[in-house]
């Protein structure tokens, strides 16, 4: 097992690493306090079994797998269930699951009580490498994407690499999506692994725990993403605006891939990209009119005095922010 610290001075918390580490859940938590489980109807059971065998009675709730379970409704459902239930606000929650899961967890944990501790535990590469780290939780509303929500740290997130070997190709890839975005952003070098050898079982644990460095990096030093955590948004504008107007048929990913593509246009890496992306069955293009997407661009919560913070790749491994009029974002259209 590898651990990773994110310091954040009193919200400071550890990532480990590893396999097999839901078997040894019982050596990582307090298995003696009230826990609450929250996970989806399509992760394999084994995982929740392993963890509950390791437990006392956790309160479990499953919700519907997918982004819709990202709502008022489902919190609302959950928390009058874990009131009713007389959770107290010295319980932990574990999020079990993908981005998903680790988001609407997170948000239930940041308001239950005025905040109870809460753990993640990712099962999908993207919420490995990306949504677990960071403490961005929050749900959607019926117009915009993660437009409700808090920056709540977990108190640990528990990587278990082998919960992905149940994984479909097509939510491995999208998590490699995210993945080439840290290649693009800040470490060339593993763009280039990517592009040049792919992954491996061998490759894969490093690749995950260099894209939680890099994380970890921009997390601790813009912990509320006022500055330069903005550049893990790269791609992200076009790529939410995809996602919703798809209504999320087109994955987190996915859409982001599509971002990265059009952000790219005429940079001398493109035709590289665009190699890469195909050789994880990434899509490379919106067969729609792209800019259909613009009145999702203006209503994004990242907009404001009509100023953009777009983020730009130059040169591979270098993301920067380059604020533009709102109105500009048709050149990347
Ligand atoms: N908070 C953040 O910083 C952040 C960052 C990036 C993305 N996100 C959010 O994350 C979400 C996307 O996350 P995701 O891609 O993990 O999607 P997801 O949570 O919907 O999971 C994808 C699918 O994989 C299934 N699944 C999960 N683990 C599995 C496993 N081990 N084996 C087989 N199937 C499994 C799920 O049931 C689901 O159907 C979006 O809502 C996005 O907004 C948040």
């Amino acid at each position: 097992m590898v651990t990773i610290d994110i310091q954040l001075n009193e919200y400071s918390y550890p990532i480990h690493i590893g396999h097999g580490l839901l078997s040894t859940i019982d050596t990582l938590i307090d298995v003696s306090r009230q826990i609450v489980i929250i996970t989806d109807d399509f992760i394999p059971k084994i995982y929740l079994n392993t963890i509950q065998s390791k437990l006392n009675s956790p309160l479990v709730f499953e919700v519907p797998n997918g982004e819709n379970s990202k709502s008022m409704e489902i919190v609302y459902s959950i928390i009058n269930e874990m009131l009713e239930s007389n959770i107290t606000r010295k319980c932990l929650v574990i999020a079990l699951g993908g981005g998903v899961i680790g988001d609407l967890a997170g948000f239930i944990s940041s308001i239950y009580m005025r905040g109870v501790d809460f753990i993640q535990i990712p099962t999908t590469l993207l919420s490995q490498i990306d949504s677990s780290v960071g403490g961005k939780v929050g749900i959607n509303s019926d117009t915009m994407k993660n437009s409700i929500g808090s920056f709540y740290q977990p108190k640990m997130v528990i990587i278990d690499i082998d919960t992905l070997q149940t994984l479909s190709k097509r939510q491995f890839n999208n998590g490699i999506a995210e993945m080439i975005k840290y290649g693009m952003i800040a470490d060339k070098s593993l763009f280039s692994a990517l592009l040049n050898n792919g992954v491996s079982e061998e490759t894969l644990d490093l690749y995950i725990q260099k894209c939680i460095n890099i994380k970890k990096s921009y997390v601790q030093n813009d912990v509320y993403d006022q500055g330069k955590r903005q550049i893990l948004n790269y791609g992200h504008t076009i790529g939410h605006a995809i996602e919703q107007d798809s209504k999320y048929s087109i994955l987190h990913g996915e859409s982001i891939a599509i971002g990265m593509v059009q952000m790219s246009k005429g940079r001398p890496f493109y035709n590289q990209l665009i190699s890469l992306l195909t050789k994880y069955s990434l899509p490379i293009e919106y067969k729609k009119e792209l800019t259909k997407l613009i009145k999702y661009i203006k209503t994004d919560k990242k907009v404001l005095n009509n100023i953009l913070n777009l983020i730009v790749v130059e040169e591979l491994g270098k993301g920067f922010i380059k604020p533009i009029n709102i109105n500009d974002i048709r050149k990347y259209l």
